[in-house]
């Protein structure tokens, strides 16, 4: 089969990898729509390279650079601009595949608007599934759609799960999923250092190359809390089935405990153009470009607990996950508000934790029984962290 797809979020670090994979398959890809926020002179030499039939940005100002630029190239790709356009290409009609890779609460929307329309849809947008898990599952039920994880662990647990285990995990014999963390660059770093850390080194991650968001993440491990609820919305996984577990090497990307005693995992070398990969391909295989794993160059592969009073973002994402609701959403935007202060360098690494705690403790949880709900929790949980931040700095 040939796929068509359109990727969302084509400038990123997620959207990059994949269009290397793609470009390795002509025969079997071939890209239909591009869509990103700004950066036009990215998207320029993209729909160059793949001439997708739309482009979509989602800053006005920067559609209009691009189009005017793609009328000079002559190139025929049509350019829309705005939120809409980022669904327009999420539900286009051409496209059967959607990788949903925007960073953030922003790509709900179009991702809400691929599952609607039945789509193939790879995603590496957690955020989805944490502001509305519930949600986008029962819409994915509904239109048909299908769900490829593409974050590395929830792809390495999709590979070493039974068929079946959307009725429950014990229903299929499984004890347990557990998640692999790196623990980010700041792993045997002393609380007290913590303080002074710098986005640049909160970004510089010790196996991944990742976005900015993410990577800070990362170094909180707020990630891995996120993962968490990503897993448990994406298996069907219960609080008690979802356990974390630190591994500094990043080769073993997940594990699934059986009720036998068996233990499934998958491994590889730390490069994200392999899960993008087999979810292109799925259920075949395909190259992906990533080397063959030397097992004895990594030597050891080695396992700790996580640290949560180290790392509070995890035990948060754990509570959030307990209290149900808008609690997700409502953790997540406050994280988002925070790490983009931090990156701005108006608040410290340690005052991320501290924002996203206040920010739970003041707004409410309340059921999320559709879109708009979990916009809202999302838009009152910004507001309560930049008020708190404002105190903060
Ligand atoms: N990077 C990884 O290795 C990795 C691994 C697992 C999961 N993920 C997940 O994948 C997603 C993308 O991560 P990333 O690291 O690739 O991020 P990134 O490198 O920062 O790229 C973000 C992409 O989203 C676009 N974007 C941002 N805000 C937008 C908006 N308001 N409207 C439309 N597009 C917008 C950006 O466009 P512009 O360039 O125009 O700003 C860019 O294309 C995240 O949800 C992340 O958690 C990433």
């Amino acid at each position: 089969v040939v796929r068509s797809i359109a990727l969302l979020g084509a400038t990123g670090s997620i959207g990059k990898s994949t269009l290397d994979v793609v470009a390795r398959h002509p025969d079997r890809y071939r890209v239909v729509a591009l869509a990103a926020q700004s950066n036009w002179k990215a998207m320029r030499e993209l729909c160059l390279r793949f001439r997708p039939r739309l482009a979509a940005l989602a800053e006005p100002e920067a559609a209009r650079a691009l189009r005017e630029a793609l009328a000079a190239d002559a190139v025929s790709t049509e350019v829309r601009e705005g939120a809409g356009a980022l669904a327009d290409c999420a539900a286009l009609a051409e496209a059967d595949t959607v990788v949903a890779a925007i960073v953030g609460a922003a790509g709900l929307a179009s991702t809400m608007a691929a599952a609607r329309a039945g789509k193939r849809i790879l995603l590496a947008n957690k955020e989805t599934l944490v502001l509305a898990g519930g949600l986008f599952m029962q819409a994915c039920a509904a239109s048909g759609a299908t769900v490829l994880p593409v974050d590395s662990e929830h792809n390495a647990v999709f590979q070493c799960l039974p068929p079946g285990y959307e009725r429950g995990l014990g229903a299929v014999g499984v004890r347990r999923i557990v998640l692999t963390a790196s623990g980010g660059p700041f792993r045997e770093r002393r609380p007290e250092e913590l303080r002074e850390v710098t986005p640049e080194q909160a970004c510089n991650h010790p196996n991944w190359v990742m976005g900015p968001k993410i990577s800070v993440d990362s170094a909180t491990m707020m990630n891995k809390g996120l993962e968490v609820i990503e897993a448990h919305f994406l298996f069907n996984a219960g609080i008690g089935e979802l356990e974390v577990v630190v591994h500094p090497q990043s080769v073993v990307h997940s594990l699934v405990e059986f009720a036998d005693g068996s233990v499934l995992a998958q491994l590889g070398n730390p490069d994200m153009r392999t899960p993008i990969a087999h979810a292109l391909a799925y259920p075949e295989r395909v190259a992906s470009g990533v080397g063959p794993l030397d097992l004895a160059a990594v030597g050891a592969l080695t396992f700790v607990r996580p640290d949560f009073e180290r790392f509070r973002c995890l035990g948060l994402a754990y509570e959030a996950l307990r209290a149900g609701g808008s609690a997700p959403a409502a953790l997540n935007a406050a994280n988002e508000v925070a790490v983009q202060s931090f990156l701005e360098r108006r608040i410290g690494f340690l005052d991320i934790a501290t924002t996203c705690e206040r920010a739970m403790e003041r707004v409410g949880v309340r059921p999320v029984t559709s879109l708009e709900d979990a916009v809202a929790a999302d838009a009152e949980a910004r507001a309560a962290a930049a008020a708190i931040l404002a105190n903060l700095s």
